[in-house]
């Protein structure tokens, strides 16, 4: 497993393995929508909210984060996460993630969803952190057959999809473009550590010398250009056209603090 481990703010961030971030993180400058209630959240066959008679307080999600770095003391995702996801705070979601570790996200969702169903999926066997609402994975997120394998256990209609697995060029992009057709109408696809692309701060992440090939590059091209068009050299054509027809958003955040950047896909209702 790589370690993200920041060349330059090394020197001048006290971060540990997991990229913890010791100082005051500002509030992030991104476009959030609005804050919905459980009744206003995107229609979802199956998976009825179970009404307004919950707190939807902000906040709750980063209490759980307490070890993984998308919390509060590393990247601090989780703050603007939460306003995307608490509309689906009380229902009985699916939710996807590449990348286990020591299991710090899985017990995160598991808090603050108490009727969720989780899937991870890990190059390495993390099948002591399965229990009766996660299931665990073995699957390298670079091999579409190993994507298609866990897809055919986890089924596809997946609420939110999170990649934070190895975090390489190819294997951020093979992901996107393979799953993001698993993820619901409506639903999220989270690619963080999108970092790795700036090889000035974490290098070994497969950026190729003119950096077209990056994922930062690829998600700032899509918004630069007219269309907005994907281009990768790791996705096949009818994956690019897939992703093309069905992102309703890219909203990329870039956090000042740690120099962390991830982005929320949001698919379109159809
Ligand atoms: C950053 S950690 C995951 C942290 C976890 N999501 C959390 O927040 O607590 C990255 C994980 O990705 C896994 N990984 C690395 N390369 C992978 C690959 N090619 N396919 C699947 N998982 C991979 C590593 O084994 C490691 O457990």
């Amino acid at each position: 497993m790589k370690t993200l481990r920041p060349l330059l703010l090394s020197l001048a961030l006290p971060l540990a393995t997991n990229a913890a971030c010791s100082i005051t993180c500002p509030a992030p400058v991104v476009t959030l929508p609005p804050q919905a209630s459980p009744s206003s959240g995107p229609a979802k066959a199956g998976g009825p909210s179970d009404g307004g008679s919950a707190p939807f307080k902000l906040g709750q999600l980063a209490k759980a984060a307490v070890r993984t770095d998308k919390g509060t003391k590393g990247h601090n995702y989780v703050e603007v996460y939460e306003r995307f996801i608490l509309q689906w705070k009380n229902d009985p979601i699916k939710i996807f993630e590449i990348g286990i570790e020591s299991g710090g996200s899985l017990i995160m969702w598991q808090e603050y969803f108490p009727k969720a169903t989780i899937f991870g999926v890990d190059i390495d066997d993390k099948a002591a952190m399965s229990n009766a609402r996660v299931k665990t994975i073995v699957g390298d997120q670079s091999k579409r057959a190993d994507l298609q394998k866990a897809i055919d256990i986890s089924g596809d209609d997946i609420d939110i999809l999170v990649d934070d697995g190895g975090h390489t060029m190819e294997q951020q992009q093979v992901s996107f473009g393979f799953l993001f057709k698993f993820v619901r109408p409506g639903g999220y696809y989270i690619l963080e550590d999108i970092h790795t692309s700036l090889p000035e701060l974490w290098n070994g992440y497969g950026v190729e010398p003119d950096r077209q090939n990056t994922t930062l590059h690829m998600i700032q091209s899509y918004m630069k250009s007219v269309p907005p068009v994907f281009k990768s050299k790791y996705m096949l054509p009818e994956e690019i056209k897939y992703l093309n027809e069905h992102v309703e958003y890219a909203n990329l955040l870039y956090r000042t603090a740690d120099r962390g950047i991830t982005c929320i896909f949001k698919k379109t209702a159809q």
